[in-house]
């Protein structure tokens, strides 16, 4: 045990953030259905972050909840209920998007309904008898997390930085969401790392559930992106391709296929630590501008 934590790199960033929920609302009734202009690709696959992150969260929260007794240190523990608020937040944000995407014409309930599946009931609780086989799959989920938590830093950094997007005229309500929730995201891109090697922290375990995680990303997104795309009712052809992937990278309206693809050791390094990637100054000073957290913020005010 001793050993294992010895090898455990420390964070490159000393200052803590008490992480908080901030209550953001957005109205969606002047976006486009095409919201990044003229480029129904790009914008169906950031689109399908609304599809996975509203069940995904929401298991995130729900696992997260029952790791809670494990928790033997105080400030962990409060990161890890700051990030819960968060999370639900996130979830609730993304789900709000779906009812518009539906008046648009593009009924996203046939492809939800795989994801609430894949959440609930592959990846849920399972009746095991209290013990080992529990604890191991409340391990194996809290890895699990931490290596998507990998991905959820990455593209909040991306998007944070994704200045193309702004160039293209994106929808601007749009881009505070993707913004506010990639901000958070690099603001607690340690905690789900940080609980894992509190709780278990094997490395094999974290090799493993890395190599699940990445597969179910791939292969939910692209049918994700392909849902949207032959069923976006103004596109009479609508296709998804790796290539078009690829491209879009290029032009930086999605991350780049390499970036992604360099993160990959990163996360499997014995050396990884999430603080090393990403920037907390851009998280914070992007939260400080959004105009969604700062009507949060003032609503919370007014409140008081
Ligand atoms: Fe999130
Ligand atoms: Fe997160």
């Amino acid at each position: 045990m001793s050993n294992k934590q010895a090898r455990v790199p420390r964070p490159v960033e000393e200052e803590r953030i008490a992480l908080k929920a901030r209550k953001v609302s957005f109205s969606w009734e002047d976006t486009p259905l095409h919201w990044v202009p003229g480029d129904p690709f790009a914008t169906h696959t950031i689109n399908v972050l609304h599809l996975l992150l509203p069940a995904g969260e929401r298991w995130f929260v729900h696992v997260y909840k029952q790791v809670l007794p494990y928790i033997r240190d105080e400030r962990l523990r409060e990161d890890v209920i700051g990030f819960i608020g968060q999370e639900a937040m996130h979830s609730q944000a993304h789900d709000e998007v779906l009812p518009h995407l539906k008046e648009l014409g593009l009924d996203p309930t046939p492809y939800t309904a795989q994801v609430d599946w894949f959440f609930e009931k592959l990846l849920g609780d399972r009746t095991l008898p209290p013990g080992r086989a529990r604890r191991w799959w409340l391990m194996e989920r809290v890895a699990l997390i931490a290596a998507i938590e990998h991905y959820t830093a990455f593209l909040g950094d991306w998007v944070l930085n994704a200045e193309e997007l702004d160039r293209r005229g994106a929808d601007p309500t749009m881009l505070d969401l993707l913004r506010w929730h990639g901000a958070e995201e690099v603001e607690h891109r340690s905690v789900a790392f940080e609980l894992f090697m509190h709780v278990d922290g094997s490395y094999r375990r974290r090799a493993r559930t890395w190599a699940l995680a990445f597969t179910a990303l791939v292969f939910l997104w692209q049918r994700g992106a392909r849902f949207f795309m032959e069923n976006d009712p103004t596109l009479l052809e609508g296709k998804a391709s790796f290539r078009a992937f690829y491209v879009r990278g290029r032009r930086g309206v999605l991350p780049s296929t390499e970036d992604m693809l360099r993160s990959i050791p990163r996360y499997l390094s014995r050396e990884y630590h999430p603080s090393q990637e990403g920037s907390t100054e851009q998280a914070v000073a992007y939260l400080a501008s959004s105009p969604a957290a700062v009507a949060a913020l003032a609503a919370e005010k007014g409140a008081k």
